[in-house]
């Protein structure tokens, strides 16, 4: 049974034992401890005592720096004074009044979820928390013997550079989220979905990893392989090029050019990484499921790809919020250079995993599924469709998202989420 109060053992509880100390120093310990924690500035209305209306409101210390990084760097460089607080403390204690409440830019408590500007924010997360799922929770047993005697090289080309792709995707699309986003954002139940969309790309890597360590692959191999692989690396560097643009100290959200280009990198993930890259990412997969192959894989994507359609379809609402919020005009050749450069990768990456084509699946058949499943996003984004007239070449895709596990629940193991399998996840 795990020991909660020691998970890694002995050996660290021995480590994390706290040093001895004679007698005469313990009976110190109280009095030191006071001045340890004292020595941390304290925000004022703790120090208070009867003089309450003179006390100066934390409320307003928990504002999102939303002027930008100048006021940041006002406190940070004052932090190194007497009275780092007191620069960020406001007097007023007014309530949050709903209407000022902002994607970005937004001056209200930050510390205060209702009430809500966004409630289909707080909607998000409570239907996320119906898609919860472990990699343990689900069988992989046949999906052993199936790639050990079952699936030709071909096939294990496949399997093996899809899993190579996905979870440096993930990691990706964690450190996008949890690192350049949620920060930026000035309303919480915004950052709460968000948060649980941090967890869920963490529970994507772990996935992953389990399906990887349960074939017996060799991981050095597989995790090097977006280094090594031209169309792997092609998608990663177009998606670390978005992040690394919007992941800096210094972005100030107040100025228009800053702002596009954080509206187009979340575009980019939400939009197409999330909501093209992710969706058709996972059907080779979802092929060899058809076909009756790694069904245990595919069950995990499954679960998977309901978190990605909701993580797109979130980010695209919240890029169209902050547009309309803040009259952000996009640049019109900008966008289409987004999905061109998307297109071009796509195509190489295809080409890449599908050099031959699989029973029921080729390159040309994935290239065509992700321009349609493109123009889809377009028109969820307000956005004319980049690739008018493209065609729907995998017309199961769809429904192995939504699928219902209750079909196949004798097939698997299975933990089903009833509410959660009611949803239509890609809406
Ligand atoms: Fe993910
Ligand atoms: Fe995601």
């Amino acid at each position: 049974m795990l020991d909660w109060d020691n998970p890694l053992g002995d050996k660290d509880k021995t480590t994390a034992k706290p040093p001895v100390v004679p007698l005469d120093l313990k009976l110190q310990e109280p009095e030191e401890q006071l001045v340890s924690i004292a020595a941390e500035p304290l925000p004022e209305i703790m120090t208070a005592t009867k003089t309450i209306p003179q006390v100066q409101s934390p409320i307003e210390s928990a504002q999102h720096p939303t002027a930008g990084i100048q006021q940041r760097a006002t406190t940070l460089s004052s932090s190194q004074g007497s009275t780092p607080l007191n620069d960020t403390l406001a007097s007023s204690t007014k309530p949050v009044n709903v209407s000022d409440k902002r994607v970005i830019n937004g001056t209200t408590d930050v510390n205060q979820l209702a009430p809500f500007k966004y409630p289909w924010a707080w909607e998000y997360f409570l239907n996320a928390n119906k898609n919860h799922w472990t990699p343990l929770d689900i069988n992989m047993a046949q999906d052993v013997h199936d790639f050990n005697h079952s699936l030709t090289d071909d096939e294990k080309h496949v399997y093996t550079n899809v899993l190579a792709y996905l979870t440096t995707s993930d990691i990706l699309a964690m450190r996008n989220i949890g690192l350049a986003v949620m920060e930026k954002m000035t309303a919480p139940e915004l950052q709460i979905y968000q948060a649980r969309q941090v967890y869920e790309e963490a529970l994507h890597t772990w996935t992953y990893q389990h399906c990887i360590e349960t074939m017996g692959l060799d991981q050095s191999e597989i995790y090097n392989r977006y280094r090594v692989v031209p169309a792997i690396n092609q998608k990663i560097q177009v998606a670390n090029r978005r992040l690394n643009s919007v992941l800096r100290p210094d972005i100030d959200l107040n100025n228009p050019e800053e702002l596009s280009n954080f509206v187009m990198a979340y575009m980019f993930f939400g939009g197409i990484f999330e909501g093209c890259w992710f969706y058709n990412g996972f059907s080779p997969i979802f092929a060899l499921q058809r076909r009756g192959l790694m069904k245990g894989t595919a069950e995990q994507l499954q679960y998977i790809m309901r978190d990605e359609v909701m993580h797109a379809s979130f980010g695209i609402r919240v890029v169209k919020e902050i547009i309309q919020e803040n009259d952000v005009a996009l640049d019109p050749q900008a966008i289409r250079e987004m999905w061109d450069e998307a297109e071009a990768a796509e195509h190489g990456y295809a080409h890449y995993i599908l050099q031959k084509p699989i029973l029921g699946y080729s390159a040309e058949d994935h290239i065509e599924q992700f321009r349609f499943i493109a123009n889809r996003r377009a028109r969820q984004l307000s956005l004319e469709e980049p690739f008018p007239g493209a065609r729907d070449t995998l017309p199961w895709l769809d429904e192995q998202a939504n699928m219902r596990k209750e079909k196949n629940f004798f097939e698997t193991r299975v933990t089903e989420y009833q509410t959660g399998g009611a949803l239509n996840w890609d809406q």
